[in-house]
């Protein structure tokens, strides 16, 4: 079953001076579920616009974006932020944790969200940190008393631990050495084939590229390669 349709869709931003920017340029995407598909390209072809708009945070300006059943484009606010909560999950680039909660709060906040019992949302946040390698003597800090690839690694918690349909992840390991990095590809891959969670993911790094098992080439707003590729033998 599809997870993901995106049809004909056009996003043209405006610089300061009014001059318009072709981000996206009649992009088409169909995705099964349970892909594990990577976007690559150089900086500035659409990856982070393509992956807002499919993640209901930015709409374009013609076409269609069908996520999970449901078509994000003619949806309001409010529908679209109860969609978010229900069927995604977001890894972005800068992670976007909020600043006066803890860690463990932080990891948590879907789940506070969906009503999940406190007792449960303590549980799933330690499976998930444990499963992500972050001590527990973490989990009462805040952003800023953390490490950049530590700030990343909860982001990832927190994406993980409310078990959505399709997680979107921008250039989730991009702040993160390889080892770590390895790791989460690891991570992400068993989500991927223990829950069936479908990840679509930007990336510059081959090693992720090569994880993928489709891989998706943007070049200025158009999608000019789409391969399925063979499984990587585990490093
Ligand atoms: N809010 C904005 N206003 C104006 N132009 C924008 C805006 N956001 C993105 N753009 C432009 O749209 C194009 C696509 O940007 P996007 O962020 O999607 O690229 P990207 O592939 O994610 O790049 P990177 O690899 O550097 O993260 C770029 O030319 C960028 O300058
Ligand atoms: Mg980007």
């Amino acid at each position: 079953m599809s997870i993901v349709t995106v049809n004909d869709v056009n996003k043209v931003y405006e610089d300061k001076n009014n001059i318009p920017v072709q981000a996206l340029n009649q992009v088409c995407l169909k995705m099964e579920e349970g892909e594990f598909t990577a976007i690559a390209g150089p900086s500035g072809s659409g990856k982070t616009t393509l992956l807002n708009i499919i993640g209901g945070l930015d709409k374009p300006n013609s076409g269609q974006v069908k996520v999970a059943g449901q078509e994000l484009t003619t949806m309001n606010r409010n529908a679209l932020a109860e969609f978010r909560l229900k069927t995604l999950g977001f890894i972005f680039q800068a992670y976007n944790l909020i600043p006066v909660l803890t860690a463990e709060e932080n990891a948590e906040f879907m789940l506070l969200l969906q009503g999940v019992s406190a007792a449960e949302r303590h549980q799933r946040v330690k499976e998930e940190f444990s499963a992500l390698g972050i001590e527990s003597a973490l989990l009462s800090r805040r952003p800023n008393e953390l490490s950049g690839g530590q700030q990343q690694r909860v982001a990832v918690a927190r994406a993980l631990v409310s078990h959505p349909k399709l997680i979107l992840a921008d250039e989730p390991t991009a702040n993160l050495d390889s080892q770590t990095g390895k790791r989460l590809l690891d991570k992400m891959k068993e989500m991927n084939e223990k829950k069936g969670i479908t990840f679509l993911f930007s990336t510059h790094d081959p090693m992720v590229m090569g994880r993928a098992r489709r891989l998706l080439i943007l070049r200025d707003g158009e999608i000019v390669e789409d391969r399925k590729t063979e499984p990587a033998s585990p490093a």
